[in-house]
């Protein structure tokens, strides 16, 4: 579906991982037409894992080095213990002639910039930006941020925004931000898809059939998300709408906070923001060219 207020992508987009995220952003992006899957290079290490791609039209390979060479955006886009051997592969099959200056894009969590920057410099001209992006891109929800690195220049944002931003939120946010970020909104949606099976539980418990259980908790937590955002109105207000003096809303609130639901919510916050910085300081890097 091509969308009148987007400027198509000229060039080609790679991926060097082909698994959630890459499938969450090229979806969203494909949909609003600012590029054809036929400009989408793939690569992981094995290609049956990479038939899905192929089969909307994107071009897959085992050789990350190839995708490098394609590409004139490649986003990189393995699981952060995967980075060195997917850094590894890539410099073992990147072919003898000259790149052409690349711009990479890592939505790897955890892993600062200062490590990808040390990996990538030695191919000449290449520049880096740190995204943090979340699974609802695919249904053009998303909530991304992302970091320039030292080298992005002006064009390379305004690109990174555009692919970005057709796919819902996008905003610029300091490195020092992007742990954090990641904990809640993308690690978040797991958090919320876990409060929706939750609800839908209840219900199921309380009698109600499970198939409508599950769409009402879906709908419930859309509605409320939506009052949130359109109304403009604080949580606390609009919570306190919602529950009448000695009513059963404020019963359930009361066994919400007994439960410590509240402080539980923070401390999954605090600890996947943990998480990531831990997994950046175990040097992932000690990669080849480093
Ligand atoms: N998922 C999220 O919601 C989310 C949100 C924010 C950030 N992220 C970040 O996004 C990155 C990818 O996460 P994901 O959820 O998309 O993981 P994923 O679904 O496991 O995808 C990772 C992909 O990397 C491929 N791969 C494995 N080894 C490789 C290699 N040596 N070279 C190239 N490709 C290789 C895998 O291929 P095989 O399947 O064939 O092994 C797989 O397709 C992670 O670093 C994560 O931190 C994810």
């Amino acid at each position: 579906m091509q969308n009148s207020n987007v400027k198509p992508l000229s060039g080609k987009l790679g991926f060097i991982g082909g698994g959630n995220m890459a499938k969450a952003i090229s979806e969203g992006i494909v949909r609003k037409g600012l590029i054809r899957y036929n400009q989408i290079y793939v690569s992981g290490p094995r290609l049956e894992n990479l038939v899905e791609w192929q089969r909307k039209g994107a071009n897959v390979f085992s050789e990350n080095g190839t995708v490098v060479e394609e590409a004139d955006i490649i986003i990189l886009a393995v699981k952060p213990h995967i980075l060195p051997s997917a850094i590894a592969n890539m410099f073992d099959t990147l072919s003898q002639k000259p790149l052409k200056s690349k711009l990479f894009v890592s939505v790897i969590a955890g892993i600062p910039m200062q490590q990808l920057e040390n990996v990538l410099c030695s191919l000449e001209g290449c520049r880096l930006i740190r995204v943090m992006p979340n699974t609802p891109m695919m249904v053009g929800e998303g909530c991304t941020v992302f970091s320039p690195g030292q080298r992005a220049t002006e064009n390379d944002i305004e690109i990174v925004k555009s692919i970005l931003s057709v796919s819902g939120v996008c905003k610029q946010v300091p490195e020092s931000l992007i742990n954090a970020v990641g904990a809640l909104s993308g690690s978040g949606p797991a958090f919320v898809y876990l409060m929706i099976e939750a609800l839908a539980d209840g219900g199921v418990k309380m009698g109600i059939p499970r198939a409508m259980a599950v769409e009402f908790a879906t709908q419930t937590v859309l509605g409320a998300a939506k009052m949130v955002k359109e109304t403009g109105k604080h949580t606390g207000e609009l919570r306190d709408e919602v529950c009448s003096p000695g009513g059963t809303t404020i019963t359930g609130i009361h066994a919400l906070e007994r439960g410590g639901v509240r402080a539980a919510i923070m401390d999954a916050i605090e600890a996947a923001t943990l998480k990531s910085i831990e997994l950046g300081e175990k040097k992932h890097c000690t990669m080849k060219n480093n």
